[in-house]
Order: C-alpha cells, then structure tokens, then sequence
C-alpha cells in the first residue's frame, strides 16, 4: 500500500476525486493533505474524510525542511499536487523524484510558467483563439510547469465558449483523468485495461 500525499490550496475539487478514487483501492490511500491556506476549503474536505492535514506557510516551507519528516511520519511514497501554486523547493524536488507530479490545466509547454494558473490560463487560450485545450500531468521538477510530461488529454473550444466553459470542459478532463493517472504511476502492475 503508497500512502499518497495531496498538495492542494484551493477548493480542492481535485483533491477530493483523487481521496475518494483511492478510498478503497488495494494499492494507495490518500494519508495527508498539505496546504498553505489556513482558511481553504479543501481542509474541511480532508478533515471531513479523516485525512491528516497540514498548513504550513513560507519560511516553514523554504527556510526548513520540517515537511519531510511529516512526509516520513506518514510515510508518503508518493505526492500529487493538485492546485497547489508555489514553486516546489530543491530539498522535496529530490526527496520525492520521479514520485510528484502535478496537473496543470492546459496543454504545456504552451499556457505555463509563473503566473498561469487558474482562469489566467484559459483567458489566455480564449485570447489566443485556440481550437483545442486540455490537460497535463507531469513529473515535478525545480521550475514550474516543466518537469517531464506523463499525460495529456484534449478538448475541443467552439468558437462561442468563453473562458468559463472552456474551464469546465478542462475541469471536467481533470476529474476523469488525475485519479486514473495517478493509479497507473502508483500501481503500475495493474493491467492498463482496468484503469481505462
Ligand atoms: C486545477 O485546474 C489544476 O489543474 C490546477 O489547479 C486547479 C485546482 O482546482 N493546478 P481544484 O482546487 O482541484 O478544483
């Protein structure tokens, strides 16, 4: 069994999907949520479920490397990080290589870096006026957005969706798809036709 950690500051709907897919799963469980707002909703979501939580803030994150022995204490084998917005520091990026990934939601390298998250992003591809966007799943490294891409899914942008659909569409790729990929990286003697 991987205990897996959910890095997540937002509403959590990610986050949520991805601890109820693992609720009864023979191969991982979600066993911690880390955030760094207090006040997210995505806490209550954890606490609601009997996740561990925990809220840390930028020196406890940057100046430190506390979080690892939490991640020990709970013996996390592997992260996902689901709307969790800050740079991921050398110290985890090691610890937990090849064993983090994150979900952006578009089609990178186009629509990523610093800055895009969020509806930032789909602004950006309805001012662009693209014909497709999606989602992607990769490995964590030291800059954002660019670690080694593990999945992709598209969908397609009629020419009257403003940013809004065009977020529900990507969101809903993102529901289908996370728990799923994240079974395969996690348990990857299961046969592929399960996880389909
Ligand atoms: C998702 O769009 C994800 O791609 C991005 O942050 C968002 C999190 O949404 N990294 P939610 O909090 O899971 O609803």
């Amino acid at each position: 069994m991987t205990n897996l950690a959910v890095f997540a500051s937002g509403t959590g709907s990610n986050a949520r999907r991805i601890a109820d897919f693992f609720a009864h799963s023979d191969c991982a469980r979600v066993r911690l949520l880390v955030c760094n707002k207090p006040d997210a909703p995505v806490l209550d979501m954890a606490r609601e479920r009997g996740i561990p939580t925990q809220v840390i803030d930028r020196a406890y994150f940057y100046e430190s490397e506390q979080l690892l022995s939490v991640l020990a204490e709970h013996d996390i084998g592997f992260i996902a990080l689901a709307g969790f917005l800050w740079l991921i520091p050398p110290y985890l990026v090691q610890a937990y290589w090849r064993r983090m990934v994150n979900i952006h939601p578009a089609l990178l390298p186009a629509y990523g870096g610093k800055g895009m998250y969020g509806m930032r992003v789909h602004e950006a591809v309805k001012a662009a006026g693209e014909r497709e966007t999606g989602i992607t799943i990769h490995y964590v490294n030291e800059r954002y957005d660019e670690g080694d891409i593990v999945f992709q899914a598209r969908c397609s942008i009629a020419p009257d969706d403003t940013s809004a659909d065009i977020a529900r569409k990507v969101q809903a790729l993102e529901h289908e798809h996370f728990p799923r990929v994240l079974e395969r990286l996690i348990c990857p003697t299961l046969d592929d036709n399960t996880t389909a």
